[in-house]
């Protein structure tokens, strides 16, 4: 018997689910690019990207995923040679850090493995030993999404600080903003990366660069930037056509600015955090019972080092895809890939699957995804302790 009917539901960490409301709006036909409505409503946009980093700097909004992001920070604020400490939890800090290699900067990387966060230590050594100040900048993430660690970002500008090292401090914020607590000024980051498809709840195609002045001079000085992610052109051009190095993204547009509204206006960003927090709760405490009995475990043991947006498992070889494949085509829940976690054989690796809870996500949701796992656990033999259900519930119910 098949219960995969009615509405499926992809709990993987992007894209998340799109709220029909942002799907509406997205739903009109191209509209005038060259004036009128589309300008005042794509203007809107930045005040409140803004307020979503929390920083009064500057914000470009490029057409493309979460990797043209990191290529249009990269190329805005580095020269052919510089040098970045690039720093890496699990899978996208190495990305970020290749794309960066790839483009001709010369990357130092550190490596923390993919179950624990940065080492501060090892930073601020890297830094002290940089006696002429040759590292222009120090590349972080704050949530990896394969991993699931979320890294210290107030901790590391502490660090960079202390050292009195004047690095630019970089952070992709792709998997945890409008999920996680980020505060871009309060925490003295000088660029941050995201994109739509995750906590902005909207389909993959946009993507972010949020800047401040210390980066702006850097930018002034760096020779690796081309015409379309130039973000000087793209913030302060006056025209629509050239704030997007071309035809805007009339749908897109639209979908963001509902969204921004569902997010700033309607639930309140503590409100938004709150809720992701509780969910993420639930997760865990299901996740803690079920591992008393069997090989399900967090990837990441350190509570204070989790995500409150998504939750990478390992389950042991053999058990992750089939867990994955029975919750998809026996009951339409789709869970997260083990990312690059494996080995290089199996890279996105067997032993692992990841559940989201990013986004427009509800109790329900959770904890039906919650039931699913458990039917899986129990459909296929996996050994799991028991009350997980009853545990995320009691977190629920505590709300
Ligand atoms: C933390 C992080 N950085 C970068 C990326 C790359 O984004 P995209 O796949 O949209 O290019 C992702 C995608 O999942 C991500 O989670």
């Amino acid at each position: 018997m098949s219960l995969n009917h009615g509405r499926t539901y992809l709990a993987i960490p992007g894209p998340s689910v799109t709220p029909d409301r942002v799907l509406n709006a997205m739903h009109r036909t191209s509209v005038n690019i060259y004036e009128g409505a589309l300008h005042d409503v794509a203007n809107s946009l930045y005040p409140d990207l803004r307020t979503l980093a929390r920083t009064a700097g500057h914000v470009a909004i490029y057409i493309g995923n979460g990797h043209s992001a990191w290529e249009a920070s990269i190329s805005n604020v580095f020269s052919k040679g510089d040098k970045a400490l690039v720093l890496a939890t699990g899978n996208f800090g190495l990305g970020w850090g290749e794309a960066a290699l790839a483009m001709g900067v010369d990357t130092q990387v550190l490596d923390f493995g993919r179950r624990s966060g940065i080492e501060l230590v090892q930073v601020e050594a890297a830094l002290r030993a940089d006696k002429d100040r040759s590292i222009k900048a120090v590349m972080a993430v704050h949530t990896d999404t394969a991993s699931t660690v979320k890294s210290d970002i107030p901790g590391l500008r502490a660090c960079l600080d202390a050292c009195g090292h004047p690095a630019l401090l970089m952070v992709d914020c792709i998997a945890s903003l409008g999920c996680d607590f980020f505060d871009m000024d309060g925490w003295g980051v000088d660029v941050m990366v995201s994109a739509s498809q995750k906590g902005l709840m909207n389909p993959p195609g946009l993507s972010f660069v949020w800047f401040n002045d210390k980066a702006q001079k850097l930018h002034e000085q760096a020779n690796m930037v081309t015409p379309y992610w130039n973000w000087t052109k793209r913030t302060q051009e006056p025209e629509l056509f050239r704030k997007f190095g071309g035809t805007a993204p009339v749908q897109q547009i639209y979908g963001l600015r509902e969204a921004l509204d569902m997010l700033l206006v309607e639930e309140g960003l503590d409100a938004v955090f709150a809720r992701h927090e509780k969910l993420a709760r639930a997760v865990w405490a299901a996740l803690e019972c079920w591992g008393q009995g069997g090989p399900v475990e967090m990837n990441v043991s350190t509570p204070e080092l989790r995500s409150c947006a998504v939750t990478s498992v390992r389950i042991g070889a053999q058990h992750g895809t089939a867990l994955r494949k029975w919750c998809e085509t026996k009951t339409g829940v789709t869970l997260g890939i083990g990312l690059g976690m494996g080995s290089p054989e199996d890279p996105n690796s067997d032993g692992f699957f990841r559940i989201a809870h990013m986004g427009h996500v509800n109790a329900h949701m959770t904890l039906g995804v919650l039931g699913v796992i458990e039917a899986g656990l129990i459909a296929l033999g996996i050994p799991h302790g028991p009350g997980a259900l009853s545990a995320a519930a009691t977190v629920i119910s505590e709300a």
